[in-house]
């Protein structure tokens, strides 16, 4: 039965605390697996583990954690080790115009969104299971480039890359690595980069021109996610939750 697919598995989510991370470890706690989640704030972590503890009635673990702090990674992923799947959906998010262009705040966004999941996953190829798996997570803006967003697409793109050529270099250790590039998600962070009637014309605009015509819900992604640890034929593969984005003409 689908629902148990992840008994007695360990699942290890960085960014789990909110959104589409929090949806993948309340998701894979319902399939039965035992589920660590991290991210920075204190007052996230402490919410979302009373929150999935409830939800699955069983303990969670969750930690603090600057996912963009090689060494703290590197000691929270030993100290959870052995576990089978990774998930890697922290990151933070920035919207910049050319005119606005800021060198450092760019910088910060790569290391949020692509080195930090990096060495992640580069410290974690030994502590996880064989059979196990990494996820990342890039976005629509590497397939369809969105206005203010050039440094998302090209860190969304880096991290498409970087996928196909991780699921080469960790095969002999037993692991695959995928990715979820999801469209435009009701999490609240397309909300942050944007004026309240900015994010109203931005959502009108995708619910009128994708063929699903409505944004995509944390859950679609998170059960996208879970496809990717449980199916032990796909790797190297970027899995578009978008609504069919791709397919406007
Ligand atoms: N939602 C969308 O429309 C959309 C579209 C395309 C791509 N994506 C991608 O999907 C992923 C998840 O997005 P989301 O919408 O679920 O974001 P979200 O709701 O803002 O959640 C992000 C989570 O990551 C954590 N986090 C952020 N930076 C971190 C860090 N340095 N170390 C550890 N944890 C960190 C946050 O908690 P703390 O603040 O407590 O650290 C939070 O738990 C991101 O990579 C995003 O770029 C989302």
């Amino acid at each position: 039965m689908a629902e148990r697919e992840l008994d007695g598995k360990k699942v290890v989510v960085i960014g789990g605390t909110k959104g589409i991370g929090y949806a993948t470890a309340e998701m894979a706690l319902a399939w039965g697996a035992d589920v660590v989640v991290a991210s920075r704030s204190a007052e996230n972590v402490a919410n979302a583990g009373e929150a999935l503890a409830a939800s699955a009635g069983r303990p969670v673990t969750a930690e603090q954690l600057d996912g963009m702090d090689r060494a703290a990674t590197a000691d929270f992923l030993a100290r959870h080790a052995p576990f089978d799947h990774l998930a890697l959906p922290g990151s933070e998010v920035i919207r910049m115009s050319m005119e606005d262009l800021d060198e450092g705040k760019a910088r910060a966004y790569f290391d949020s969104k692509f080195w930090g999941p990096f060495w992640a996953a580069y410290q974690a190829r030994t502590h996880i299971r064989r059979g196990g798996s990494i996820t990342f997570y890039s976005g629509v803006a590497n397939r369809r480039p969105i206005e203010g967003y050039t440094m998302g697409g090209a860190v969304d793109g880096a991290i498409d890359a970087m996928t196909r050529s991780l699921a080469w270099e960790f095969h002999e250790a037993g692991i695959r690595v995928n990715c979820v590039s999801p469209g435009i998600i009701d999490t609240g962070i397309g909300q942050a980069i944007r004026t309240a009637e900015e994010w109203a014309a931005w959502e009108r605009y995708n619910s009128e021109r994708q063929p699903v015509r409505r944004l995509g819900h944390p859950e679609e992604c998170a059960r996208a996610g879970l496809y990717l640890m449980t199916n032990g034929f796909v790797t190297g593969e970027i899995l578009a939750v978008d609504g069919g984005v791709e397919s406007i003409p």
